[in-house]
């Protein structure tokens, strides 16, 4: 404790930049949305924390503050643990830096987007055991709205329309019947999500246009392909390029078992392909500082992420989208190491098994 009382004594810390608070009854509960901590706040604390807003050691806050060094120890260690305190050189008072210096979408997006990375997910059994749970005591809301019979009757839409008919065809499927896909199959498939197919420009310069439309033309995404099994190229990780329509190996220590990347869904290790979207979210925010562009980038991703299922369902492939992923292993495997850096959704490639056990997922 002698040693403690005279660490804190010297040591330079702040409370977090990174903090929300919020009421509840007769607590008051604290988030550090960078490290996903959350604790419950007495308001001494959250006076404390107020008050300690830039850089001071504990002493100094004892003195300028009126706590007593004695008190001040006491609650540090947890503090810190917390990380409701950060210390000045340490590896969380650099990401807050770069916050405060990259993320220009405001507070509440930021607790949106940084509380929902690498979290946990349910098996199958444990969401298929909570739905039995919850319908027992909980009527679904209905899944379909219906018209009454006066509604007007529309053409089918499947007749003598090819491209309907190939989008009816697209299912999750995920099995994989056969070990391997080719890299003409896989291609497509990232072409048909990522490709560049134009260009115009505006008052700053050339913008890509491609495939999928995208807010501003500021084409946020980057693909990635961990390819485990495809036909013609080496086990790997690979960037793709849409401006060359080309991919790259990039270094990686190895090659992970898929589920590690996304949530541990063990139905992803047989799979020949993963193909991995991240954005890159400093792109769009450079143009719009407004936090709806948040939603822009993750509503791009549906897109791109639709028309590679459409060129694989026409492979005779199944694409499975998963948004369950974990991030911090994909952005470490693909060296994404800035905080704008965002993986955001996934697909695997395969060869469906023809009759497949009923679709089920830990998102289904
Ligand atoms: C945004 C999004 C996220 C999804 N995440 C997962 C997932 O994490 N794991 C999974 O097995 N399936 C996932 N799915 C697939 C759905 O479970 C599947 O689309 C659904 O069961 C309907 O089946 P269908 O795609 O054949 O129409 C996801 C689908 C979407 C659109």
């Amino acid at each position: 404790m002698t040693f403690l009382h005279s660490a804190f004594g010297i040591m330079k810390m702040r409370s977090a930049k990174t903090l929300v608070f919020y009421p509840g009854a007769n607590k008051v509960t604290a988030c550090n949305f960078l490290t996903r901590s959350v604790f419950e706040c007495s308001s001494e604390v959250i006076g404390l924390l107020a008050s300690w807003d830039k850089w001071a050691s504990a002493a100094e806050i004892a003195r300028d503050h009126g706590w007593s060094r004695s008190e001040l120890d006491a609650v540090i260690p947890q503090l810190l643990d917390f990380s409701a305190l950060v210390t000045a050189g340490s590896q969380l008072a650099e990401q807050e830096s770069q916050f405060s210096g990259q993320w220009n979408w405001g507070i509440p997006t930021a607790l949106m987007h940084f509380c929902v990375q690498d979290s946990e997910f349910m098996t199958i059994e444990q969401a298929e055991a909570r739905q039995i749970e919850r319908a027992g005591h909980t009527v679904q809301p209905d899944l379909v709205l219906r018209n009454s019979a006066a509604a007007i009757r529309l053409p089918d839409a499947l007749d003598d329309n090819e491209l309907i008919a190939l989008m009816a065809q697209r299912r999750t499927n995920r099995t994989a019947a056969a070990p391997t896909i080719t890299a003409k199959q896989l291609s497509d498939c990232l072409f048909a999500g990522m490709g560049i197919t134009g260009e115009t420009s505006n008052c700053v310069g050339a913008l890509p246009l491609g495939m999928t439309p995208s807010g501003g033309a500021r084409n946020p995404y980057e693909a990635y392909v961990v390819a485990p099994a495809v036909e013609g190229l080496e086990p790997g990780v690979y960037h793709y390029s849409a401006v060359g329509h080309d991919l790259e190996r990039i270094s990686a220590n190895h090659l992970p078992k898929v589920s590690e990347l996304v949530g541990g869904q063990e139905w992803a290790d047989p799979m020949p392909c993963l193909v991995l979207l991240c954005a890159r979210l400093d792109r769009t925010m450079w143009k719009y500082e407004d936090a709806n562009a948040y939603r822009v980038v993750l509503i791009e991703a549906g897109h791109i992420g639709q028309n590679m299922m459409l060129a694989a369902t026409r492979h005779g492939l199944s694409a499975c989208p998963t948004a369950a992923l974990s991030h911090s292993a994909i952005k470490r495997l693909l060296g994404l190491g800035r905080l704008t850096d965002a993986p955001i959704y996934a697909l695997t490639l395969s060869i469906p098994e023809t009759d497949p056990r009923p679709a089920a997922g830990s998102i289904n």
